[in-house]
């Protein structure tokens, strides 16, 4: 995984902002900038002020390449409400931090490792350097149930803490989860109300914002049976997007064909109705529609895998991905072209 949290300093060639012209958004210079924080979607700068982080109220929008203002409004993630309606008031310790570094002490305010280390998913890892046996390490692999993506939802997922606050402090990360542990345990998922599109959720139970694969995937019917994240992604690194065992529908392929149980039947084509090498063959143009907002109009996949039907927008304005691709039809249009396609439910689909 890459790594988000830097030291300007150390990696000036990280810093993606527009320092050079003049904004109105930008009211800091980039001396006063102690980390800088993403490189993928949008980056966002830290200032030490005493023993905690802020967040300067200007982000990088890096696809569009513009400043964008960065202030969480109230009546949008749960917590802002109990925080001073001042960005600088509003420390990284409690807000992101956890999820950022590897062992905060919410006691000392220190970390171990800023960005994702091993110990985040492995658990401690000081006994299995005198003693490098597979009993003195957590293998994600090796746990049961919902304890093996436990290890990915503690940080991929839009949720709030059993216990809050705690000695007075909201946080907006699981404090105290350990891998191994059950993360339900410390950590309730956002709730999602049928028929309404929120902050978090489109009205359907789609994800609406970012850092909430978690909460899609635990939906699928691929969870159910027990793929696990890790079947499709290798954290420790790979040379495909997202960091994919395998690249574009290879991935998907390990499992699905249609000798296999998992489907779908039929040719690739016979599926999609899409020439084999179309941009409307790749699986994951169907089943992993970018809607998730992270910031400006950039999104991030779906990961619920369900198909969102044209008839689901005419009705609830959930997007679909025909028309995402298709932008100049409607969803009607979509509708209408997939009562054509051989393999596809008028009960699950029809509109
Ligand atoms: C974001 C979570 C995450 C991080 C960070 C991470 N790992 Fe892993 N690691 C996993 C998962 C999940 C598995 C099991 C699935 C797999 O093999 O990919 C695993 C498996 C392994 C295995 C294979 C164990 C076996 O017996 O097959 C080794 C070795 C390992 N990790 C070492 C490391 C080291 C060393 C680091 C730090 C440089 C690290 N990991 C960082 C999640 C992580
Ligand atoms: C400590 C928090 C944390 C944990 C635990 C964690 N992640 Fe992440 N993950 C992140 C952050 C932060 C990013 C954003 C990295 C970036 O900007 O490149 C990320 C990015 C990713 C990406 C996208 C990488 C890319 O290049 O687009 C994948 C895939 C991913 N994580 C999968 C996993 C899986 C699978 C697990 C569990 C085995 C896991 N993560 C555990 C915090 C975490
Ligand atoms: C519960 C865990 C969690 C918390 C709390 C959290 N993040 Fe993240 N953050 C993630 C994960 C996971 C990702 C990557 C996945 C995604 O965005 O869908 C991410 C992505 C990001 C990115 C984009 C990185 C890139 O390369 O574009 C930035 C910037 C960021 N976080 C900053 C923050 C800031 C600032 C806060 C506090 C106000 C915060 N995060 C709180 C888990 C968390
Ligand atoms: C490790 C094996 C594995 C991989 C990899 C995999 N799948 Fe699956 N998939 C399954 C299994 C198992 C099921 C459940 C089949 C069942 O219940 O009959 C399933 C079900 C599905 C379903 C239908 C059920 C639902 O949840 O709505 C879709 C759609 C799907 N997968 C899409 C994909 C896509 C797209 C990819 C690649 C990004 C992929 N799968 C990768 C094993 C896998
Ligand atoms: C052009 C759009 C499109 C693409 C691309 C696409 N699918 Fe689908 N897929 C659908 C639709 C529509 C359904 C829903 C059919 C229904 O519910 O009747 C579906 C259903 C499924 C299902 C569950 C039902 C079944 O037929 O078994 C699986 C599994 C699946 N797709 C896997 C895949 C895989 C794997 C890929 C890539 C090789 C892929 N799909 C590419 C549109 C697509
Ligand atoms: C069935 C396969 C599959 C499973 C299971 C899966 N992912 Fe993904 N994931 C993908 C694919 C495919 C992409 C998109 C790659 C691309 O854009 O080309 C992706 C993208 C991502 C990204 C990058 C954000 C984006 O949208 O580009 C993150 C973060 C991520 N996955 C995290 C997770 C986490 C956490 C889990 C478990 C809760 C998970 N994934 C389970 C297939 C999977
Ligand atoms: C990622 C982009 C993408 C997605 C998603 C997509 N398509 Fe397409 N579609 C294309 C492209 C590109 C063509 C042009 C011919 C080709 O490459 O196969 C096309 C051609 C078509 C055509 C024939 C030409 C026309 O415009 O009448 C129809 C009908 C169609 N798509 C319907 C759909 C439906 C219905 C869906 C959703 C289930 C869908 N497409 C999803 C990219 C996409």
């Amino acid at each position: 995984m890459a790594r988000v949290v830097l030291d300007p300093a150390q990696h000036p060639d990280a810093v993606l902002g527009d320092f050079s012209t003049a904004n109105p958004l930008v009211t800091f210079k980039k001396e006063e900038v102690a980390f800088i924080y993403g490189t993928k979607w949008k980056q966002r700068y830290f200032t030490k002020r005493g023993d905690d982080y802020f967040v300067f109220p200007a982000q990088w929008d890096v696809q569009a390449k513009t400043w964008r203002r960065y202030y969480v409004e109230p009546g949008t993630d749960w917590w802002a409400e109990h925080y001073p309606a001042d960005q600088m008031q509003r420390p990284t310790g409690p807000l992101c931090d956890g999820c950022h570094s590897v062992n905060y002490d919410i006691k000392t305010k220190q970390v171990t490792e800023w960005n994702v280390g091993c110990e985040k998913c492995h658990g401690a890892g000081s006994l299995h350097v005198q003693n490098p046996v597979a009993s003195t390490i957590v293998n994600p692999a090796k746990l049961q149930g919902d304890r093996a993506d436990d290890v990915c939802l503690q940080c991929h997922t839009q949720g709030q803490p059993r216990t809050k606050p705690l000695e007075g402090v909201y946080y907006d990360w699981p404090v105290g989860y350990q891998p191994g542990d059950r993360l339900s345990d410390v950590w309730i998922l956002e709730e999602h109300h049928l028929g309404k599109e929120t902050f978090t959720h489109w009205p359907d139970g789609h994800a609406h914002k970012n850092r909430m694969q978690g909460n899609d995937y635990v939906q699928s019917q691929m969870s159910l049976k027990g793929v696990r994240c890790y079947g499709c992604h290798d954290v420790h690194g790979t040379p495909n997007e997202a960091d994919l065992r395998l690249p574009g529908n290879a991935v998907c392929l390990q499992c699905h064909d249609p000798q296999r149980q998992p489907g779908p039947p039929g040719t690739l084509e016979q599926h999609t109705q899409h020439a084999a090498n179309s941009e409307g063959s790749k699986c994951i143009a169907c089943h992993m529609p970018l809607i998730a907002r992270t910031v400006g109009t950039v999104n991030v996949r779906s990961h619920t895998f369900k198909f969102i039907s044209p008839s689901t927008t005419l009705r609830d304005g959930v997007p679909n991905p025909c028309t995402s691709c298709h932008k100049d039809r409607t969803p009607q249009w979509a509708s209408d072209a997939l009562k054509k396609w051989p393999g596809v439910s008028a009960w699950r689909v029809g509109g």
